[in-house]
This record gives C-alpha cells, sequence and structure tokens, in this order.
C-alpha cells in the first residue's frame, strides 16, 4: 500500500538533501480580506486538491502565484508564507510570486485560458492567439524559473512543475541550470496533432516542454497524442515503443500516471461524527426534504457541462415523471475565470436555465434544483457527498476530475452511485461507474434512472471495486512513481 508514510520514507532516503519545489499558477492557500479581516482558504482545483498532502508530507517550497487581496500582507521578505495556514503546525512554504494586472490578462487570462485551454478541451470552443497574451506569457514563465533557482539556490533539486501555465519553463531553468532534475505533470488532456497544429507558437512550447527530464499525463491516450504531437512538429527522435524522446541531445520520458486523492483521510473524514452533524445542519440550511437527492460540484467552466447537466435533469424529470416532488439536485458552483466573457456568459445561461427549469416542475414546497455558489467547507463537501444517492459529473472533456474520486471515496457503502461522463480521465480507471455521452440529454437522463434504480446489492459491489481501485491507486502511489522515475532517470 502507498501511504503518507512510504512517501515520507522515500523522500528521507532517496531525496535526502535534495529540495523538493514545487510550481503551479494557482496557489494552494489564498488569503483575502473579508469584513477588513484577513481569511485564509483553498481554491477549487483539481492541481491543489492532489498536490498539498503531498507537500504537508516532504516539507517542500510552493512556487505559485499570489492571487489574494490580502497576500502581501502575510508574507516576509522573501515572499513567503507558512501553510496550511489555519493549521497550529505549518507543513510546508509557500513562495508567492506577484503578476500586475495587464500581465494576468496577457499571460493568465488570455494565452492560458483562452488560447491552451480551448485549444486542449475538445468542447468546440475556438481558441484566441494573441502576439500580447504570447509576450506576458513568456514574461511571467521566465518570472516563474527566477523564482524556482532562487529557491534552489544552486542547492540539488528536484523541481516539479504543474500544468499548461508553465510550458517554457522547464528550458528557462535548464538554460541556467542543466543539472536541475525537472517533471513536468499535464493536467489537461493533450490532443492530436490536427488539433495542436494550429497553435502559431508549437514549436516554442514544445521545446519548452522537451527540456523536462520527465512528463507525465493522466492516461496514455495524452501521451500518444503527445508524441505524435512532436512528431509532427521538430525534427526530434520519438521512441514510441519506449515512451521518450531525444530532442538536443536531451532525453525526455514521457508517462501516463493517473492523479488521484488521499484516499484514507477522506474516507475516514467522511465517517466521522463532525461530518454526521453537518449532513443534518447542511440540509437544513438548504431546505431538503426530498427523499432523493444528487449532487455536482464543479468550478463554473464550460468544459464541465453544467448546462447540459441541467437540461438532462429536465429530460430525466419529463421521462421519469415519477421522481417529480421526489428527487433534488444540489449543484455546486465555485466561480472561476469571472473576467473572461464566455465565463461571464456561461454564468447567466446557467441562472437563466435553472430558473426555468424550476419554474417549470416547482410545486409550493419543492423544487428540483438548487444551485449554490457559496463555498463550503472540506466538511461540509464531505457531508453533501455522503447525503447523495448519486453524484452527477457531466464534463464534456475533463483530464481527470478528482470529484468523482472523492466521492467515491467519502460515500457511504449503503448509499450513493457515481454517474460519469465518459470523457473524463476517471471513466478510464472508475469503469463500475454508471457512464454516460454528456453531448446527449437523453443518454444522461437514463444514466440517472439507471444508477437510482440500481438493486442495493449490486450497487455497493460497484461501489466497493471502484472504492478499491482508488484506495489503491491513491495520491500516494501518484507522487511516489513520479519521484521513483525521476531519481531512475537521473
Ligand atoms: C484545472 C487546471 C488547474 C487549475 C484549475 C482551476 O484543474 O488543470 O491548473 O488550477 O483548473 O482553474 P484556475 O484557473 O482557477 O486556477
Amino acid at each position: 500500500m502507498w501511504t503518507k508514510e512510504t512517501l515520507k520514507e522515500l523522500i528521507s532516503d532517496k531525496l535526502k538533501d535534495n529540495l523538493f519545489i514545487v510550481a503551479s499558477n494557482r496557489e494552494p492557500y489564498i488569503h483575502k480580506f473579508k469584513a477588513d479581516k484577513i481569511t485564509c482558504f483553498r481554491p477549487a482545483s483539481g492541481v491543489v486538491t492532489a498536490l498539498d498532502p503531498i507537500l504537508q508530507t516532504c516539507n517542500g517550497i510552493w512556487v505559485a502565484h499570489g492571487s489574494g487581496d490580502a497576500d502581501r500582507k502575510v508574507v516576509d521578505f522573501k515572499n513567503r508564507v507558512r501553510v496550511p495556514c489555519n493549521d497550529p503546525n505549518p507543513k510546508y512554504t509557500l513562495r508567492r510570486i506577484w503578476i500586475n494586472k495587464a500581465e494576468e490578462i496577457g499571460y493568465y487570462y488570455g494565452f492560458s485560458n483562452e488560447a491552451l485551454w480551448p485549444l486542449c478541451h475538445i468542447v468546440y470552443a475556438k481558441p484566441k492567439f494573441r502576439e500580447s497574451d504570447w509576450n506576458h506569457y513568456k514574461q511571467i514563465n521566465q518570472r516563474f524559473a527566477d523564482a524556482i533557482l532562487e529557491e534552489a539556490d544552486g542547492k540539488d533539486a528536484f523541481i516539479f512543475l504543474q500544468d499548461y501555465h508553465l510550458t517554457l519553463v522547464p528550458k528557462m531553468i535548464k538554460q541556467v541550470n542543466p543539472k536541475a532534475k525537472i517533471a513536468l505533470f499535464w493536467h489537461i488532456p493533450w490532443p492530436n496533432p490536427e488539433v495542436f497544429r494550429i497553435c502559431p507558437w508549437k514549436k516554442e512550447i514544445i521545446e519548452g516542454l522537451l527540456a523536462a527530464d520527465l512528463l507525465g499525463f493522466h492516461i496514455h491516450y495524452h501521451v500518444d497524442n503527445f508524441l505524435e504531437t512532436v512528431n509532427h512538429t521538430l525534427e526530434a527522435k520519438v521512441d514510441k515503443a519506449g515512451s521518450s524522446v531525444v530532442y538536443q541531445g536531451i532525453e525526455t520520458s514521457v508517462r501516463p500516471y493517473p492523479i488521484s486523492i488521499d484516499y484514507d483521510s477522506i474516507e475516514k473524514e467522511a465517517a466521522s461524527k463532525e461530518v454526521q452533524n453537518d449532513i443534518k445542519k447542511v440540509k437544513e440550511e438548504l431546505g431538503i426534504t426530498s427523499e432523493i437527492v444528487g449532487i455536482g460540484t464543479d468550478r463554473i467552466d464550460y468544459t464541465k457541462g453544467i448546462t447540459e447537466k441541467f437540461k438532462a435533469i429536465d429530460h430525466f424529470l419529463e421521462t421519469y415523471p415519477e421522481y417529480q416532488g421526489k428527487f433534488v439536485f444540489i449543484q455546486i458552483g465555485s466561480l472561476s475565470r469571472i473576467h473572461l466573457d464566455t465565463y461571464k456568459k456561461l454564468n447567466d445561461e446557467i441562472n437563466g436555465l435553472v430558473e426555468r427549469i424550476n419554474w417549470k416542475y416547482s410545486s409550493d414546497n419543492w423544487s428540483p434544483i438548487i444551485f449554490i455558489r457559496k463555498y463550503f467547507t472540506p466538511t461540509q463537501l464531505l457531508a453533501i457527498y455522503r447525503m447523495a444517492d448519486i453524484c452527477l459529473i457531466s464534463s464534456l472533456h475533463d483530464g481527470m476530475n478528482l470529484v468523482a474520486k472523492e466521492f467515491v471515496a467519502a460515500a457511504s457503502e449503503k448509499k450513493g452511485m457515481l454517474v460519469l461522463s465518459q470523457f473524463t480521465g476517471a471513466a478510464r480507471e472508475l469503469t463500475e461507474a454508471i457512464t454516460f455521452n454528456p453531448f446527449k440529454p437523453e443518454d444522461c437522463a437514463s444514466a440517472i434512472k439507471s444508477a437510482l434504480s440500481l438493486p442495493a446489492k449490486e450497487r455497493k459491489e460497484k461501489m466497493q471495486k471502484m472504492k478499491a481501485v482508488i484506495k489503491e491507486n491513491n495520491i500516494y502511489r501518484w507522487s511516489t512513481k513520479i519521484i521513483n522515475a525521476l531519481l531512475r532517470l537521473s
């Protein structure tokens, strides 16, 4: 089994004096002013969910963009703060880097989220490529590289970069320190070469990535797509059987590592008294009296298929009217990238749709959809998972989707079934889930019906199998495999 302890041992045995530095755009803890007080919270991000337990185990350094309005108030003169922030015994160091508005518009909103994000998610949103965004992207990647090099301070370091925001950083680091050991994990899908070839800066991006010693993707399919893309873009030696690329004398291993969660701690906490108490409180607060509860929790993003999900619920209630008055769907939505028009419009569209569906079906004391944008604490979220008969995940395209795994870990043996879009990375591992095509509302509606009609014994067996898969392939296994691979390579 892979646990916190085995990871700790690996780190103290093998990494020894090496520093362990993680870098991502999104920071794991954000400080914000709330009614003149500084509060601290964890953002909705798969990257944060997966990496925070690892950093807590190995006392590393996490370099990230300081995006909270109170972030500068709590750092020391080196822009560092110890986290988790509400922990009396903080476990690791967060090093913040600062980005001004114009840079944020170009690097984060522009190139990362209006170009690379739609380019890699096949949901038919056209990427926008602007030269000025690209220039900001290069500039901020350089800032990340400089901060990482400063933190490493010439010592041996394992540098573990995250995601599409930082594609140029491996090359920038290697130019200064060719001995640095670098892995980069790509948390979103990698498209096929036909799709990727429209990117005007594809060569620079691939060259940036190929300076890493190890590149990780969630699934084989993305590894294959990446290798094919390299073949189409550069004069490089691509070894498909060995899953590696040699470019300008540097060899990069390219491997699938399906990301996961801290299964044991979620399972344990979900069964705790606090969560049990929160179930009652949350039910009261949300006014839930229906017998059957469905839940969903997503960042409000067009790739998550939230409007498709609501249309499917409409179809479900129309096709199976016996559920009217009995079934309620709680959707939690975290606001995201709200300065982009596409996201603003999506928000408005969701509001309109919820209103229309609720108007169509509601009676005096029942409406089918409860849509909440409020922040829930991790304990409250577990309570919501725990009260659910189904968890419905309708992503149109998703690298992994950790909500699926969290739900399975948190659900009790007696209740709960996962209804999962077939276009998530998670669907490849959680084969016992009820899967559907989110582009077809009828398909999703009948998946909901099948999940709710499963005989208790079959439901329990399916959930047990999925629990076993995640327990085995947990986040400690993911990180141990990546660290071991990096050790072997170096
Ligand atoms: C996806 C990306 C992460 C990102 C998260 C939240 O999961 O892979 O890198 O942090 O979305 O998006 P945001 O733009 O709010 O960080």
